[in-house]
């Protein structure tokens, strides 16, 4: 590993002014960065007050340490702002001086004073508070308001309609060949469970059963986000964030910790779903415009209930669920935020406004909504092969070019530059991840050449391709894997070696990076869709991630809940080391998964059964083929 740290300082192209690497003695001359007073000590007194801050380093005269402090502050893509300090401090112990001498004051002025005193007498730097003051809630009281009940009203309902449902399915259902009353079956749990273990594409339709292994492609995708973002207290809350600065100058970590572009797997996923659907759909019947407004509106539907949920629970009792230093800034701003915006989440427009923190993870779900728009507007408008590969292609250079664009006029960073501050401020003070990451046209790439990939697909199984003629490509196809592990971490490449590339280099890889990758899935998808060998095909395709693959929407609409709380309870700084990294983001994904299973058969499983029959009530006597399809219409989220 130090081999890495040695190459990499050797490389480096240094700049004046900046200072790249600290001994320790002299990194433990600057304040630590976050410290927390002891929590439960000071809370359990009568009348403890426990605040936490976030304060600014200033000195006005000439000081050799805040010189120091600056300059390597300046190589922001790996440290920490050392000039931004987070503090949890009791207020009645440690400020008690300051609060006797004027009884009825402001804490922030107590705390401004208090804090300033004492980074005076250790450090000779004066601070100022940069944000408001956060404390325990005085009188600790819970005051519910009508959202929560409401809420809670619908929790319960949702229920009990599933006790009562399952009731009837298991008692008084009289004749198991029946098929019971249709509302009431979509709430059994019996029933729901034999659909979430059923064997994978169980449709007719042999001609599906070759994306199978799109079951362990999501999965496997779900679960490397999951413990992604559970790095997220690591980097919040580090005891040690000397650790964590030089973690950033070894490369192997940046494999794990630049997982951005592993989302583009879900955009090919469904590009090429919508497409490959939609010609086995028109085998059946005509494709007409009336299907856009259609589809859209079954896609709402599908998806937005259970989500809606979450977000209800979000807004209301997540408020109530925890308590500690960090709990306000950990999980009430996500709760605030979600009252102002939360509307947008469910028209899926949350991608497109900034500086809100409600569910931040779903900005791939409004994405991928709009995506779906577009691509269902081409594929219904242009139905000839011809007329589809015209507008597919040129769209698919206009999607090279406008995320080259953005970087270039925006001055934006090649890639998402997961960086100590950018996740210290929950992503959204970046203006990469604000224009460039998380917008839907930004991320048209992966999605066009998605729908390229159902439309190619389905056209070879047409024609009755033979793969055999390949079969000596199997080393190309094998090299996918490595190639993957390269391109990851290729945009930390940038800032790894150079301090600030050209901005046309940038742009250029802006432009390519997503649609490499989605490629790279591509051929995957297509390798294994034709068998050209067994080995990743075998593991994609296992059986067993057919279940997992079912609830891996409720899984990504969760997972940040827990990762919020987790860091939210918190009273402590975290040790970091690998052990701990890899006991928490295990961790983290069972908890989301012993969650999203339940929830996926209480809420997901009845309401997308239900928006079914609502929408045709005749389902059941459509045709097989048509069924068999809509299971596999899942969205890959
Ligand atoms: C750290 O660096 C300073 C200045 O470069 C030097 O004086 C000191 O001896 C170094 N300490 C250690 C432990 O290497
Ligand atoms: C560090 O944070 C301070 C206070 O917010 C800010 O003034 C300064 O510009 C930041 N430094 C860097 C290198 O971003
Ligand atoms: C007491 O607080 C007020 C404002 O709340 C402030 O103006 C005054 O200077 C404070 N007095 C002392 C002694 O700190
Ligand atoms: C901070 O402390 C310094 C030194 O005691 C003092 O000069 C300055 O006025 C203080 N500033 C604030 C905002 O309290
Ligand atoms: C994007 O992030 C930056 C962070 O510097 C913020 O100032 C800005 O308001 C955000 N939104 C837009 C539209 O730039």
């Amino acid at each position: 590993m130090n081999i890495f740290l040695l190459i990499t300082l050797l490389i480096i192209q240094r700049s004046h002014g900046v200072i790249y690497e600290l001994n320790d003695t002299e990194y433990d001359k600057m304040p630590p960065v976050y410290h927390l007073e002891p929590y439960a000590p000071c809370v359990h007194e009568p009348g403890g007050v426990y605040c936490t801050v976030e304060l600014k380093l200033v000195s006005d005269g000439p000081s050799e340490l805040m010189t120091m402090i600056e300059e390597y502050s300046l190589r922001k893509e790996m440290h920490l702002n050392h000039s931004r300090l987070n503090r949890g401090v009791c207020v009645t112990r440690t400020c008690k001086d300051y609060l006797s001498q004027n009884t009825s004051a402001d804490l922030h002025l107590v705390l401004e004073g208090c804090l300033n005193d004492t980074f005076w007498k250790q450090y000779k730097l004066k601070s100022k508070l940069s944000t408001e003051v956060l404390c325990n809630d005085l009188d600790n009281k819970v005051d519910i308001d009508y959202g929560d009940i409401a809420v809670a009203v619908i929790c319960l309902t949702v229920l009990m309609l599933n006790i009562v449902g399952s009731l009837y399915d298991f008692w008084f259902l009289p004749n198991k060949e029946s098929k019971g009353n249709k509302f009431l079956m979509c709430f059994s749990i019996r029933h729901n469970w034999k659909r979430l273990v059923a064997r994978p594409a169980d449709g007719p339709d042999p001609r599906l059963r070759r994306l199978k292994g799109f079951n362990g492609l999501r999965t496997i995708s779900i679960i490397i986000v999951i413990m992604e973002h559970s790095l997220l207290p690591f980097l919040i809350t580090p005891n040690d964030s000397h650790e964590i600065e030089r973690k950033y100058y070894n490369i192997i970590y940046h494999i794990f910790v630049d997982g951005a572009l592993v989302v583009q797997t879900f955009f090919v996923m469904s590009g090429c779903l919508l497409s490959y659907n939609l010609q086995l759909h028109a085998e059946k019947r005509d494709i007409n415009w009336t299907m856009i407004p259609k589809g859209i509106f079954q896609r709402w539907l599908r998806l937005t209930p259970s989500y809606a949920l979450v977000l209800a629970i979000t807004t209301t009792w997540l408020r109530f669920a925890g308590s500690g230093p960090l709990w306000q800034s950990a999980v009430g701003v996500e709760v605030k935020d979600c009252r102002r915006d939360g509307w947008l989440n469910l028209i899926y427009l949350n991608n497109y406004i900034d500086e809100s923190q409600c569910m931040p993870q779903t900005w791939y779900i409004a994405s991928d909504m709009q995506l779906y728009v577009t691509g269902l507007i081409i594929l219904t408008l242009a139905t000839s092969v011809t007329a589809r590969k015209i507008v597919l292609s040129v769209l698919f250079v206009v999607s090279l070019i406008i995320p080259a664009c953005h970087t270039y006029i925006q001055n934006l960073d090649a890639g998402l530059i997961i960086s100590p501050e950018l996740v210290r401020d929950y992503f959204v003070k970046d203006r990469t991840f604000n224009h460039s990451y998380k917008r839907g046209h930004t991320n048209l790439a992966s999605y066009v050449l998605g729908l390229s990939l159902g439309m190619l697909i389905y056209y070879l199984q047409k024609n009755e391709f033979s793969v055999q003629k390949y079969k000596k490509f199997k080393l190309v196809y094998w090299a996918t894997l490595p190639a993957m592990l390269i391109l990851l971490p290729s945009g930390s490449f940038f800032y790894f070696f150079q301090n600030s590339p050209a901005l046309y280099l940038k742009a250029i890889y802006s432009g390519v990076a997503r649609p490499i990758f989605g490629s790279i899935i591509l051929l995957i998808i297509l390798g294994m869709a034709f068998k050209i060998e067994n080995f990743y095909r075998g593991i994609l395709e296992w059986n067993g991630w057919a279940s997992p693959a079912r609830v891996s929407y409720a899984a990504y609409i969760l997972h940040v809940l827990f990762v919020r709380s987790l860091t939210g309870t918190r009273t402590t700084l975290i040790h970091v080391s690998l052990a701990h990294v890899i006991l928490f983001t295990l961790g983290t994904v069972i908890i989301t998964y012993l969650v999203a299973y339940p929830y996926w058969l209480l809420v997901e499983a009845p309401t997308v059964a239900l928006s079914k029959v609502i929408i045709s009530p005749r389902a059941k006597e459509k045709s097989k083929a048509e069924s068999g399809l809509r299971k596999n219409e899942r969205i890959p989220a």
